[in-house]
C-alpha cells in the first residue's frame, strides 16, 4: 500500500465501505498518519537492527554477543531529542539503529530473515542491564519508556507499566494491557480493570494497596496474546519490578500470566486456586493465579472459581497483618 492524494472519484460511501472493511478485518486502531508498506524496504522484524549500548558507546561488547549492527553517530545517545532523559533512559534510547528514510532503503530485497533470532538476545541483555541499574520505580519506568527492543512498542501507543502502589504487600500481574489501557497508558483500566477492582474491593484491597501490572508493557497488536519471546523480552523488567514492589503476595490474572510466570505449559483451570513458592528476580513470594477479569466478563459462571481464589487471597493477606 503507498500513499497517494484522495481520489476525486470516489465516493464517501465507498470510503465508509473500506473503513467497514478494515473494521471487519480486526483493525480498530490507526497507528499512524500515513500508511506503512511493511512489505517494502529491508525485511527487517521491528527490534531487529538492535544494538548494544555498550558498542554505540565505544566500550567493549561482551563476548557472545554477535549480531551487533554498526552505528551512525547521529544515533548515539545525548542528542537534543533526548534531553532531559536519565542516563538509563538515554542508553535505551540509543540502542535501536533507526529504520532507514525510506530514500535511502536498499532496493535490493534480502531474503526473509525477518524473524532472525539474533536481535531479540541482544534485546533482552539490554533490558537485563538496563533493570538491573534502575534503583527506583521511577528509573525502571523511565528505562521502559525508552527501550525499543520489544517489537510490541512499534504499533502501541504508550507504554503502561503500572497502576496503584509503587510498595504493596499485594502485586497483580495481568497479561497485556489492551486497547484502553494503551490510550490511557496505565494497566487495566478498561472494562476488565473495572471488574478487576471490584473484584479487589470485595475482599477490601484497592489501588492504594495493591501494584498491577502485566508480563508485557505494551499492547500487541489485536490484543493477541503476547508471544514467548515478547514476554522474554520484558521479562527482566518485570523482575526489577517485583523486587522493588517487594509484594508479600502475586496474584496471576489469566492463564498467559500463569503460565509465563509459573514457567509451565498446564492450562490455568488446572494452575487457579493453588499457591506457589516462586523466585521471580531475587525476591522470593507466594503466587496464585485465578482466572482473568476478561474471561469472566465473558463467562459469569466462572466467578465462583475466581471468588473462591479472592478468599485465599483475602486469608493470606489478613494472616500476613
Ligand atoms: N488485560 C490485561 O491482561 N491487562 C490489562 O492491562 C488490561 C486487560
Amino acid at each position: 500500500m503507498s500513499q497517494s492524494a484522495p481520489d476525486p472519484t470516489v465516493s464517501t460511501h465507498d470510503l465508509a465501505a473500506l473503513l467497514d472493511w478494515y473494521v471487519s478485518a480486526g483493525v480498530d486502531c490507526a497507528v499512524g498518519e500515513a500508511p506503512v508498506d511493511w512489505l517494502d524496504g529491508p525485511p527487517r522484524a521491528p527490534g531487529a537492527g538492535f544494538v548494544w549500548p555498550e558498542r554505540q558507546a565505544g566500550m567493549p561488547v561482551q563476548p557472545g554477543a554477535e549480531g551487533a549492527a554498526p552505528v551512525e553517530p547521529s544515533q548515539r545517545h545525548g542528542s537534543g531529542h533526548d534531553a532531559g532523559l536519565g542516563e538509563p533512559a538515554q542508553a535505551a534510547r540509543a540502542v535501536v539503529q533507526r529504520r532507514p528514510a525510506p530514500n535511502a532503503r536498499d532496493s535490493v530485497r534480502a531474503p526473509p530473515d525477518r524473524f532472525a533470532t539474533g536481535a531479540p538476545d541482544a534485546a533482552e541483555t539490554a533490558a537485563r542491564r538496563l533493570a538491573r541499574e534502575a534503583q527506583d520505580m521511577a528509573t525502571l519506568v523511565g528505562s521502559l519508556n525508552a527501550f525499543d527492543g520489544c517489537g510490541l512498542k512499534a504499533t502501541a501507543k504508550s507504554t503502561c507499566v503500572f497502576r496503584g502502589a509503587e510498595q504493596a504487600r499485594v502485586m497483580i500481574i495481568g497479561e497485556a494491557p489492551g486497547r484502553d489501557e494503551d490510550l490511557e497508558g496505565r494497566p487495566f483500566v478498561g472494562r476488565a480493570g473495572q471488574l478487576l477492582d471490584r473484584m479487589l474491593a470485595a475482599i477490601d484491597l484497592d489501588e492504594t494497596s495493591v501494584h498491577i501490572t502485566n508480563v508485557v508493557y505494551w499492547r500487541p497488536p489485536g490484543n493477541r496474546t503476547p508471544t514467548p519471546q515478547e514476554t522474554q523480552i520484558c521479562r527482566p523488567f518485570l523482575e526489577r519490578q517485583v523486587e522493588l514492589v517487594a509484594p508479600e503476595v502475586v496474584l496471576l490474572l489469566g492463564g498467559a500470566a500463569a503460565k509465563a510466570i509459573f514457567d509451565t505449559q498446564e492450562g490455568i483451570m488446572r494452575l487457579r486456586g493453588k499457591w506457589r513458592n516462586i523466585e521471580i528476580g531475587s525476591h522470593q513470594v507466594r503466587a496464585m493465579a485465578t482466572l482473568h477479569p476478561a474471561y469472566l466478563l465473558r463467562t459469569p459462571a466462572a466467578k465462583r472459581l475466581a471468588w473462591r481464589d479472592l478468599l485465599t487471597i483475602k486469608t493470606a493477606v489478613q494472616e500476613k497483618k
